[in-house]
């Protein structure tokens, strides 16, 4: 199956959020294969990352390692002006971009503990982030085909909300699929061949989900190398007709 649907060329790939946990994963699953030509992979300590300092020794030419902090806006316009001097056309962005107890932010259980920072933190990382980072990149994803992938999270789902807590986390990525389903449209008009997805990694072993991992049922904690394995198929068949959609690891449509 080629990486993205109707893809004729080698890939250019662009992994936001690349240093750690699924994003890594990502990296490391699509340099083994031979339709990636190169991988930018951004995060704030992508030059730190010691998985992405071996994933570069291993691929050196194949890999661009960029240090950027995706909150700032004027980081990705240098992010975007960096990638366009290698590159006129990337196939597939996908963010991976999010926080849930780190960078300020709090898993809140209540009400009481929900305070206007923390709020900030969850918007700034979760929602406003990649949806800015999809502005700076779009003149790169003006060719055919390209995919615009960003990892949500089912607990966005307003319809699939049984359980309460976590108001910043579930409300920043509730805001991150509007945005993403609101630039779908647009993106249809700007370039019909191209695919904007809202993804449920299912829950993953990393440093994100690590203090809640307890009550996770058995078998039910993936690794990050099983999560992009399904995340690589679900982007390699979901397109243009899909976009603008919420789609868990295992092909199954999330209710908003
Ligand atoms: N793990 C799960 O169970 C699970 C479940 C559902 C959804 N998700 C979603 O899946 C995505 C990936 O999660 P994960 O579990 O892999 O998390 P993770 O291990 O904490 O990795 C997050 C990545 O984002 C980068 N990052 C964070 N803030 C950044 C910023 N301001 N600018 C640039 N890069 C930044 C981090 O790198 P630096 O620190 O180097 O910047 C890191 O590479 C998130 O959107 C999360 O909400 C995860």
């Amino acid at each position: 199956m080629s990486l993205i649907p109707n893809l004729t060329d080698k890939a250019n790939v662009l992994v936001c959020g690349a240093s750690r946990g699924i994003g890594l994963a990502l990296c490391g699953a699509m340099l083994a294969r031979d339709d990636v030509s190169r991988i930018w992979a951004v995060s704030r300590n992508a030059t730190h990352s010691d998985g992405l300092a071996e994933l570069s020794n291993q691929h050196s030419e194949r890999v661009v390692l960029i240090d950027c902090d995706a909150r700032d806006e004027g980081a990705l316009a240098a992010l975007a002006a960096q990638v366009a001097q290698g590159c006129d056309h990337l196939h597939l962005v996908i963010s991976t971009l999010g926080i849930l107890h780190q960078d300020g932010a709090t898993a809140e259980k209540s009400l009481a503990q929900l305070d206007l920072a923390g709020l900030q933190a969850s918007f700034a990382t979760n929602a406003f982030a990649p949806i800015l980072l999809l502005k700076h990149l779009l003149a790169l994803l003006r060719k055919q085909p390209a995919t615009f992938a960003v990892l949500s999270a089912r607990v966005g789902s307003i319809g699939d909300n049984r359980l309460g807590g976590w108001y910043s986390y579930r409300a920043s990525k509730a805001a991150l699929n509007q945005l993403l389903h609101t630039a779908s449209i647009e993106l249809k008009r700007l370039n019909p061949a191209a695919t904007v997805l809202a993804l449920h990694p299912g829950t993953t072993d990393t440093e994100l989900s690590r203090p809640f991992q307890g009550g996770v049922p058995v078998g039910k904690l993936f690794e990050p190398a099983f999560a992009a394995q399904c995340l690589i198929e679900l982007v390699g068949q979901l397109g243009p007709s899909d976009s603008g959609g919420f789609w868990a690891w295992d092909g199954r449509a999330i209710e908003w």
